[in-house]
Parts: structure tokens; C-alpha cells; sequence
């Protein structure tokens, strides 16, 4: 599934389209998160108060989630406007020197993947983060001075998937950080409920739970499998969405029970019969499903680590006794097998 959307950009330009307008638009409708929330509205409402901005924001966690979400909640919240750009757009000091420079006042800044800003690019945000200024160049060689300038007081939002990539120079300038966790079952279901209702598909609630169930805590899966349901339910079941419909769509796409995916079952199988249950690092795994090391530490075993799978340790990748007994398999007996343990 995710492989397919990564060969196919016009699907992805789809699904970002239908994401946009799925994507709630004020705090009070963003589902979950509460702790995120509650820290975000002390913030917003303390700015406010004292009649400043709002301390830079730094948004972490697994893709998906939420936090493109959020940083467009904070701009409507604050009253002001969003400039979305990303670190890997921003590829020499001076894009982000133009950039800063330009700013109209009270101004969100948002860099999608900070962690990808190359150190130079860096630099030039410190001191805009910190005294709302940034030097710039003028002239080459041994006549070049550097120039301060002053930039409009601003937020800036970073959002990365990676936050163990970020210099601590970088770190340090944001006054919030939030990290954001894979969604509960019923958090789920209340996002299919409210995607449903905007995208004006009648869904029972049993239909609801299951593709809840199936969506690896994750809100963009679970709007997408919505959208997938929907499809199959129009052609085959009258359009409604109910269990056995849900049921019925995603074990064709090749969802099972517990919300893996062909990928998830992949790796799984990999673990336990390529590398008897781990521990295997995870380049070892990466070239062995012909699969991106990112794709497995963000995507892929967030979720596989949640149901008890998955462990990470030093030494490599685990398989639980767990995951032998998801996929039909027996797990192996003697206690001093080093590759498995009991989860939850
Ligand atoms: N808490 C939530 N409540 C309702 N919908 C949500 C919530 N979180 C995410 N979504 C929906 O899930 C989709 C993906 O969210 P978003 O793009 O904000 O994720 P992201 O964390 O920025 O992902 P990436 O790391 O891939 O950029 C959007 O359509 C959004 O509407
Ligand atoms: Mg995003």
C-alpha cells in the first residue's frame, strides 16, 4: 500500500487534496493529543496575554499524525498567516536569508523535515530565532563584512519525523516541544467518524471500529482506508459502511486483523525466518526487504514496537514470541534463545 503511493505522484497529489480538506481546521477539533493540546493552548493563550508571539514550536513524531495539522492550527489560533516551506527546499543560506528577510509581521514559519536544513542554512536561524535578526554577507574575499539585519518577529513551527537528527544548537531555540504519539482505538474511530461526516459517507459505527482497528494508530491511514472502504462500498454494498463491508475491503487490500499491512508482515517474516527472530540491525533488514532504513525506523516499526512485535536494542532488531504466534508460527521453546522475548 504505501509502496504504491510512492510510485504513483498523482495519487499522492489526490490524497493530499482530500487531505487538505479532511484536515481540521481549530484546536477544539483536533481529536487526541490532549497533553499536546493542553501545552499548546497554555502557550498560545500566555502569548497572547503578554501580546507576543508565540515561542517557536517544535513538533515531533511518526508521519501522519498530525503535525502539518497542527502547525495550521497554531497559525489560525494566533490569528496569522502560515509560510510552509521545508528543509530540504531551503538549499543555500541565502534562500532562508531571503526568506526571513521577507516576512510580513506576525508571520508562522513552517519548515516540514527541519532536521534535513544543512548546517550553513542553520546558522542563519539562530540568530533570527533568537534576536529576530539575521547577518548577511556583503561582498566576496578579504573586503567581505558581515551585516546585521533586523527580521519581523515570528513563530517558527519546525515538524520532523526524526528528532534525534536535530543539532542540539537547533534544539535548544524551540520553547515548546511536543512529541506526538500513535492514536488510540477510540480517538481513531472519532477521526473516521468526522472525516465520514465531511466527506458525506454514511458509516455505522461497526464499520467505524473496524477500519479504527486497522489504521496502525495512525489518522492519514485511517482517512485513507475510509476513502478505500467507501469505494468498495458504493460498487458492492449499497454504500454503506458498515463491519462486514470495512472487514471485507481492507483484508483485500492485504490489511489483517490487527492493522498490518503486507509491509509490516514483510519484515515480521524477515526477522523470524532470515535472522531466526534477531537480533538483526537494521541495515542488515533494510537491504534485506529492499526497503529504505528511514521507511523501517519511521514508518514501519513505530507501530510494530506499540503492539509488542517488535524490540529495538543495541545489538538489533527482536521479534517477540508475540509476533510468532501472529503469523502462524510457532514461537521457539528454549528460554535462552537470545532473539526472543514475551511482550505484553
Ligand atoms: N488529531 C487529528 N484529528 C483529526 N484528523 C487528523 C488528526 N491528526 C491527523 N489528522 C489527519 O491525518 C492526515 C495527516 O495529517 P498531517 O498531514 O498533519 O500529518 P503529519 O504528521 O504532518 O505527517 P508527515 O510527517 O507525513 O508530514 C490529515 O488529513 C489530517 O487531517
Ligand atoms: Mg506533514
Amino acid at each position: 500500500m504505501r509502496g504504491s503511493d510512492e510510485l504513483d505522484p498523482g495519487q499522492r497529489d489526490d490524497e493530499s487534496g482530500a487531505e487538505r480538506s479532511v484536515r481540521p481546521a481549530r484546536l477544539r477539533d483536533f481529536v487526541g493529543q490532549p497533553q499536546v493540546k493542553e501545552q499548546l493552548q497554555i502557550a498560545l493563550e500566555a502569548a497572547d496575554y503578554r501580546g507576543e508571539m508565540l515561542d517557536h514550536v517544535l513538533l515531533h513524531g511518526p508521519p501522519g499524525l498530525g503535525k502539518t495539522t497542527l502547525a495550521h492550527i497554531i497559525a489560525a489560533e494566533m490569528g496569522c498567516f502560515l509560510r510552509a516551506t521545508s528543509g530540504p527546499a531551503i538549499e543555500r543560506p541565502g534562500d532562508l536569508a531571503a526568506i526571513l528577510s521577507n516576512l510580513e509581521p506576525r508571520t508562522v514559519l513552517f519548515i516540514d523535515e527541519i532536521h534535513r536544513l544543512s548546517r550553513v542554512v542553520e546558522e542563519v536561524l539562530y540568530p533570527a530565532l533568537e534576536d529576530f535578526q539575521i547577518d548577511v554577507m556583503i561582498g566576496k574575499g578579504p573586503g567581505a563584512r558581515s551585516l546585521r539585519l533586523p527580521v519581523q518577529p515570528f513563530t517558527l513551527i519546525g515538524a520532523t519525523t526524526r528528532v534525534g537528527l536535530l543539532t542540539s544548537p537547533l534544539r535548544d531555540r524551540f520553547g515548546v516541544m511536543q512529541h506526538i504519539d500513535l492514536y488510540g482505538q477510540a480517538e481513531l474511530q472519532q477521526i473516521v467518524e468526522n472525516t465520514a461526516g465531511v466527506l458525506g459517507v454514511p458509516v455505522e459505527r461497526g464499520g467505524a471500529r473496524e477500519i479504527a482497528r486497522r489504521s496502525r494508530g495512525t489518522p492519514r491511514i485511517a482517512n485513507r482506508l475510509l476513502r478505500r472502504v467507501r469505494d468498495y462500498a458504493q460498487v458492492r454494498a449499497q454504500g454503506r459502511v458498515d463491519q462486514a463491508t470495512a472487514d471485507e475491503t481492507l483484508a483485500g487490500m492485504g490489511i489483517d486483523a490487527l492493522g498490518l499491512d503486507p509491509l509490516d508482515r514483510r519484515y515480521l517474516e524477515t526477522v523470524i525466518d532470515k535472522f531466526e527472530g534477531g537480533p538483526v540491525g537494521v541495515e542488515t533488514l533494510a537491504a534485506a526487504l529492499n526497503e529504505e532504513r528511514d521507511t523501517l525506523e519511521d514508518v514501519v516499526e513505530p507501530f510494530l514496537m506499540l503492539v509488542g512485535f517488535v524490540q529495538r536494542t543495541p545489538r538489533g532488531r527482536l521479534a517477540s514470541a508475540a509476533a510468532y504466534r501472529h503469523l502462524g508460527r510457532i514461537p521457539p521453546v528454549t528460554g535462552g534463545q537470545p532473539g526472543l522475548f514475551e511482550s505484553v
